[in-house]
């Protein structure tokens, strides 16, 4: 039997084979990102798979990339399901406004966004990874996945509110915790939930956005009774006026405070934890990353100056969201009938994006299960296909903290790489655990080894103890997106 079918109700899309009762529906809950592979291996570029009695298009291509994000975006919308279950906690934010209201929305806030001080945030990046690192001793075995998403938490935190919330006992970062379980468990259930059922796991999460709105409104209060308002992200977002020069509301400022905090966090911290794993079963790449941070930095912590000559941690970052990209999956819904590439799109057809399937096509990046950060080198990264690394999405709603992440992502490798080398543990490898972003299922033991520096030499900055390769990549990257005053 042919593996794919015709569509019935679109002779030009193929349909992954499933049961005739429940479609790909234990397929999707066991290992969905076998089911995207198989989706597009079996029926091409655009495929239908079915859950739960729906259909769901993915499009697996940079053409349908193009096409579907970009020129004809205004088409597609933030789909009801998502909505239905991010509304509660993320309010009508950017990321689940509707087309109509986003389009204000940001352009009201990303000028403002991209502006902000870029140099600020890489000092938090690098002086927070030295606290967390800075806990860390010699021989401990760490859970890297638990600890990232401590120090992105501890950053973010410090972005958006200037605020230290590495403190286990800060209100602010456990009610967020407990928020995060709740949108967890909603976003990846199979059937649509909704929030208005007493379960228990509701009344959980209904309490925990009770909580963390308190404490929000309670910071707001704070800052507006202060005498001196730090220069931070809320700031921005109390200053920021409609059209007509009028603020935006508390409620506004709540949405959108969150959906930089919840997307902002969770995401990197993955990225960061796949790539230390990554690092520690590739001691080639480990040594060339240590090398280069090594002959850059000697022994003082990196700050934003240095980031141009550091290409090769960045490089590194990215390849690892490319094999585990943190948003591996994210959906659209066509408003009305739309013709795409020669197939036609039913107003209300579900299109799923899996940047995790797309960055594995082997003729965007060949050898695609290779780890190999060379492939972000100037050069090799000027020949990707556009569109073909889609970590950050693409078109009018793509990740408004893409600099930040990438930003944050290299200042921490560059960071950790200096003062600790991590081992992986024996035991199986991490398992890609699908939820809200693609995690280590289980998290990611690993073996500190401190790395020592002889004391400052006279000239300025310590030393390396182990001496940089002459090829150790310290020269500029014009990829590089910190290169230029971004002060
Ligand atoms: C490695 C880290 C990150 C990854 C992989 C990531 C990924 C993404 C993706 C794929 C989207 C588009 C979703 C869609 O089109 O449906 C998105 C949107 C968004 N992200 Fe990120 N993100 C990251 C970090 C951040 C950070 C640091 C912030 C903090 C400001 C942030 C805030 C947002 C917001 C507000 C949106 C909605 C944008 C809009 O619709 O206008 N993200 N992100």
């Amino acid at each position: 039997m042919s593996p794919a079918a015709l569509s019935p109700t679109d002779p030009t899309v193929r349909r992954l084979k499933g049961s005739p009762l429940i479609g790909n529906t234990w397929e999707f809950k066991q290992d969905r990102l076998s089911l995207f592979s198989r989706t597009y291996q079996d029926c091409g570029d655009l495929g239908v798979y079915r859950i739960a009695g729906d259909d769901f298009h993915l499009a697996n291509s940079v053409e349908l990339v193009h096409e579907i994000l970009i020129r004809k975006g205004r088409l597609f919308e933030k789909t009801d399901r998502f909505r239905a279950f991010a509304r509660p906690l993320l309010g009508d934010g950017l990321l689940t406004a509707t087309n109509e209201d986003h389009k204000h929305n940001r352009r009201m806030i990303q000028p403002r966004f991209h502006n902000a001080a870029v140099k600020p945030s890489a000092d938090i990046a690098a002086r927070v990874a030295a606290t967390v690192s800075g806990r860390w001793s010699d021989g401990d075995v760490v859970d890297v996945r638990r600890e990232m998403v401590r120090l992105i938490l501890g950053v973010v935190g410090q972005n958006l509110f200037s605020r230290d919330i590495l403190d286990d006992a800060d209100e602010l970062g456990n009610a967020l915790t407990d928020a995060i379980h709740g949108f967890d468990s909603m976003a990846s259930a199979l059937v649509p939930l909704t929030i208005k059922w007493p379960t228990p796991a509701n009344l959980r999460y209904r309490r925990a956005i009770e909580r963390l709105e308190r404490t929000f409104y309670s910071i707001l209060a704070d800052r507006r009774a202060a005498d001196r308002r730090p220069d931070d992200w809320l700031n921005l977002l109390m200053e920021t006026r409609h059209e007509d020069g009028s603020p935006i509301g508390d409620k506004q400022i709540r949405d959108e405070a969150l959906n930089m905090f919840m997307p902002g966090h969770e995401t990197t911290a993955t990225g960061l934890a796949w790539s230390l794993h990554l690092l520690a079963g590739h001691p080639d790449v480990y040594e060339r990353l240590t090398d280069e941070v090594d002959g850059v930095l000697g022994g003082r912590p990196p700050a934003l100056d240095d980031l141009p000559r550091l290409p090769y941690a960045l490089q590194v970052f990215k390849e690892a969201m490319r094999l585990y990209p943190p948003v591996y999956m994210f959906t659209r819904q066509a408003t009305e009938d739309v013709d795409i590439l020669g197939h036609r799109l039913p107003a209300g057809a579900t299109v799923v994006f899996s940047p995790y399937a797309l960055h594995r096509r082997a003729d965007y990046f060949p050898d695609p299960g290779r780890f190999d950060p060379d492939r972000f080198s100037p050069e090799r990264e000027a020949r990707i296909p556009r569109h073909a690394y889609l970590p950050f999405g693409a078109g009018h709603r793509v990740c408004i903290g893409n600099h930040h992440a990438l930003l944050n992502g290299h200042v921490v490798l560059a960071a950790l790489a200096q003062r600790v080398r991590l081992h992986s543990v024996p035991g199986p490898p991490p398992a890609e655990e699908p939820m809200v972003t693609l995690r280590p299922g289980g998290g990611i033991p690993m073996r500190v080894e401190r790395r020592t520096f002889p004391a400052p030499a006279a000239a300025g900055g310590g030393a390396p103890e182990r001496r940089a390769r002459p090829d150790g990549g310290a020269t500029g990257s014009p990829a590089c997106p910190w290169s230029g005053a971004q002060g």
